[in-house]
Formats: C-alpha cells, sequence, structure tokens
C-alpha cells in the first residue's frame, strides 16, 4: 500500500507542469519584472545596456515588452570574466561552472543555493519526463567537473531520488562493466559516447538487449532523429533528448517527455525562450526557425536577459505539457560550414550516413581549401573491418553516401570510408569538424 502511495506520489507532475498558459504567462510576468530589476539593480553591464537601449525594468509591463531589451551576448560574459557579470555578493555563490571555452577564456557561471535548488528540481522534473522515478538507479556518463552535465544530472537524479551512479565520462571499459553489474535503468550521456559505449558492449561480448537498461537521456550536442532510431535499436531503449546550456543553467533547460517524443518541452516557468532572426534580431513568431534566445526569470546568481544562445530551431507547441517546446536543434550557427555558397550543418551529413547500413555512426568531416574552392571531406567508418578491407566494398559505399549528400544536402563532397575505430572517439561532446581553412 504504502509503495502504491510512494509511486502514485512520485509521478505526481509539478505544479506549474500543469498550470494553464493563461496562470504559466502571468508566473512568468511576475518574475520576468523580478529578474529585470534584480539584474538592473546588482549588474552594472545590464544597468548600462538597459539605460543605453532607454529602457527602465518598470517599463516592462508585459511578455512581449522583453523585446525593447538590448540581447547579451557570450562575448559580454567574457567581457566580464571571471565573476563580473555575478548579481549576487561573492559570499551567496555555492557553485561556479564554465565552459571548455575553444577560443582561450572560459565562460563563467555561478549558481546562488536556491539557483542549485532550482536546477536540481528541473533536473529531476526532467529525469521524470523520461518516465524515471525514485526506484531507478541513474548512471551518469556526463563528465563531472567545470563541465555542467555531470553535477547538473548527479542533483536533479538526487533530487527525484533515484541511486546515482557519479561514473563521469572516460573509462569506456569500466563504464560497460558497471553498467553490467549495477544494472542500471536509465542512463545519461552524450549520444555520441553513448556510441562507443555500446561498441565497448558489443566487443565485450555483452548484449544490450538483456541489460535492465530502459532510457538514455542524451543530450550537450546536436543529434538527429536518425540517430535516435540507431541508439534505440542498437541499446533497446528509449532515446530522449534534453537541452541545456551553462549560461541559463545546465542541463535541464528543457527536456523530451517519454509519452511524445516528439522535442524537449521547455521548463517555462524558469527560462523564457524566444526565437529570432540571428541576422536582423526581430523576434520571429512561433513555428518559425531562428536562433533561440533565453531569459532566466527565477536565477539569482547569473540573471541573463535575453541570451543568445547560437542554437537552431523552431518554437512548437505543448503537446505533453502545456509548455513550448522546441524542434531538434539543427546546429549551432557557429557550426554551420559554407561550402561553396551552400550553408551546410553536420547533422545534414549525420542524417545521410545513418541511411546507409553498412556505414557506423562514426565521422568527422574536413572542410580544406584548394585556390579558391571550398572542399569537403566525411570521414566515415565502415560498419565492420571485412567491410573496410574490401576495396569494392568501400568504393560502393562511399559513392552511395556522396550521391545522397549531393541530393539531398547539395553539396559534393569526397567520401572516404575507413576501418573501425579510425575516427577520435570523444567520451563528451564529440568534435565533427576539422577547418582547415
Ligand atoms: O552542454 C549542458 C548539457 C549537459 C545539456 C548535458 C544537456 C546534457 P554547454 O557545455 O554550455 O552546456 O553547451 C551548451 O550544447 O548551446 C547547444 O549548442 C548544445 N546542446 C546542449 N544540449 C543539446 C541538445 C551543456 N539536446 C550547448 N541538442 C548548447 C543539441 C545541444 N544541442
Amino acid at each position: 500500500m504504502t509503495q502504491t502511495v510512494e509511486r502514485l506520489n512520485n509521478s505526481a507532475l509539478d505544479q506549474m507542469e500543469l498550470a494553464s498558459i493563461d496562470e504559466l504567462r502571468a508566473t512568468q510576468l511576475k518574475r520576468l519584472r523580478w529578474c529585470l530589476k534584480h539584474a538592473y539593480d546588482n549588474v552594472p553591464f545590464y544597468r548600462h545596456a538597459f539605460d543605453g537601449a532607454g529602457v527602465h525594468p518598470e517599463d516592462v509591463k508585459s511578455l512581449a515588452d522583453l523585446g525593447k531589451l538590448p540581447f547579451t551576448t557570450k562575448a559580454d560574459l567574457r567581457n566580464h570574466y571571471p565573476f563580473g557579470m555575478f548579481a549576487t555578493p561573492m559570499s551567496d555563490i555555492v557553485r561556479v561552472h564554465a565552459s571548455s571555452g575553444t577560443t582561450g577564456q572560459p565562460t563563467v557561471v555561478g549558481y546562488t543555493q536556491r539557483d542549485i535548488d532550482i536546477w536540481a528540481d528541473v533536473v529531476a522534473r526532467s529525469i521524470r519526463a523520461a518516465g524515471g522515478t525514485r526506484n531507478d538507479k541513474v548512471h551518469v556518463a556526463y563528465g563531472y567537473g567545470l563541465f555542467t552535465g555531470g553535477l547538473g544530472a548527479h542533483y536533479g537524479a538526487e533530487r527525484l531520488g533515484c541511486t546515482v551512479i557519479p561514473m563521469s565520462g572516460g573509462q569506456t571499459e569500466k563504464q560497460v562493466q558497471l553498467i553490467r553489474d549495477f544494472e542500471p535503468d536509465i542512463i545519461m550521456v552524450t549520444p555520441s559516447y553513448m556510441l562507443n559505449i555500446a561498441d565497448e558492449m558489443e566487443r565485450q561480448g555483452i548484449d544490450p538487449h538483456k541489460l535492465p537498461l530502459r532510457a538514455g537521456i542524451f543530450g550537450a550536442e546536436p543529434w538527429t532523429g536518425s540517430m535516435r532510431t540507431a541508439l534505440e535499436q542498437r541499446l533497446g531503449i528509449d532515446a530522449l533528448d534534453i537541452y541545456g546550456l551553462s549560461e541559463v543553467m545546465g542541463p535541464g533547460v528543457g527536456m523530451e517527455c517519454l509519452e511524445t517524443k516528439d522535442g524537449p518541452t521547455i521548463w517555462e516557468d524558469h527560462f523564457y525562450p524566444e526565437i529570432i532572426d540571428p541576422v536582423t534580431g526581430e523576434a520571429l513568431p512561433d513555428g518559425e526557425y531562428g536562433e533561440l534566445v533565453f531569459t532566466t526569470l527565477t536565477k539569482e546568481a547569473l540573471p541573463v536577459i535575453r541570451y543568445r544562445t547560437r542554437d537552431l530551431t523552431r518554437l512548437l507547441p505543448g503537446t505533453a505539457r502545456p509548455m513550448r517546446r522546441i524542434d531538434k536543434i539543427t546546429g549551432r550557427s557557429d557550426d554551420m560550414l559554407i561550402i561553396r555558397g551552400v550553408n551546410v550543418f553536420p547533422t545534414q551529413i549525420e542524417e545521410q550516413i545513418l541511411k546507409i547500413e553498412r556505414l557506423s555512426p562514426h565521422y568527422e568531416i574536413e572542410v580544406s581549401r584548394q585556390g579558391n574552392l571550398d572542399t569537403m571531406c566525411v570521414r566515415v567508418e565502415a560498419c565492420s573491418n571485412d567491410v573496410a578491407r574490401d576495396p569494392i566494398a568501400c568504393e560502393q559505399l562511399a559513392g552511395q553516401l556522396q550521391h545522397a549528400i549531393k541530393t539531398y544536402v547539395g553539396i559534393s563532397t569526397r567520401v572516404d570510408v575507413c576501418g573501425v575505430e579510425e575516427v577520435m572517439r570523444s567520451v563528451g561532446k564529440a568534435k565533427r569538424v576539422k577547418d582547415l581553412r
């Protein structure tokens, strides 16, 4: 009896997940007005930016008025490195994280205890949206440390009452050993690293379909619908998409619901989304593709106002929850390659690779310049070394992929089919593109 009651309570949604759109919008407006005042009063950058735009927080009387405010960019955070954008005294900051910063200086983010609590709540909500309950064991293979993935997932799983296995990224053989011995129900990891773990299971002769593992909570990098199908079939699990970014919180800004699997629901009671035209900055209506922009509604340590994520997607109406969803992220505007005038995202190449059975989803893209011409080469692993050693099969597979990319993406590429493990593996976010230009 107790167990039944517990299970029922456990699966109950947060009150805000059930709120009507009117209730939600009213809560958002109230929280937005608090956030703007908090940022204006405590962060010199925001005070200057708002004054410069001639808008005072008091002028924002509706959610639509948010459009009067200027954007915040990664460069703004970098320019105030390390703690210059914090809105609370250092004594109230209980944790910092930082993004890797491919261009040198990392972006530093901070959290008060209340921020950490809300983060744990939204990640717990996310795991529950994937069908998780306190009875589940959760294997966390996102990296622990300055990256938000590991600790973010960890605190959320604990908040839900799950048993956490804090494995972190790397040590792939050991990952497999623990999955075999501890029998987790859910794994949280980047989709590309999940593939490596699946390869290692195969190497060790473990059939993933015989394991109790039933769901994967995959994110931190773009991945396609075809990759979902590939992971689900290979592992016998539900593969669900978790979205987030450190500047806004970390993992758990949005999460796909198990019952619909139709793109992450944005937890709009804490993170207000907009889509803008990436070139003009004009706000676009729901349903149109553009750049995702977030305003935090409850964050104390690092409120961000109209933060430009560079992620390209569109906003869709709610389905499993009243809150809006995002479509799968096509890519970041920074990752877009322009090859002889055609815009290309690595996800478009991934889509084509996954259609060809004898190719594996391990690939990398090399872009170089020959004279004035951009050239692109896709290196992709064959599904086995037997195939890779057969020159006729390789040539045929390369031709097939070349043709598919030409037809569906619109560019000519070189394709190099290579042997198993010849493409560099990552233990976190995959690096798909080598740009030699
Ligand atoms: O990647 C937070 C995270 C950790 C999300 C674990 C999900 C799971 P950052 O390192 O700041 O934070 O990188 C954020 O990663 O702007 C997107 O470009 C990309 N990204 C994150 N989740 C997804 C996703 C974490 N589900 C950047 N689909 C974001 C596509 C994603 N891209």
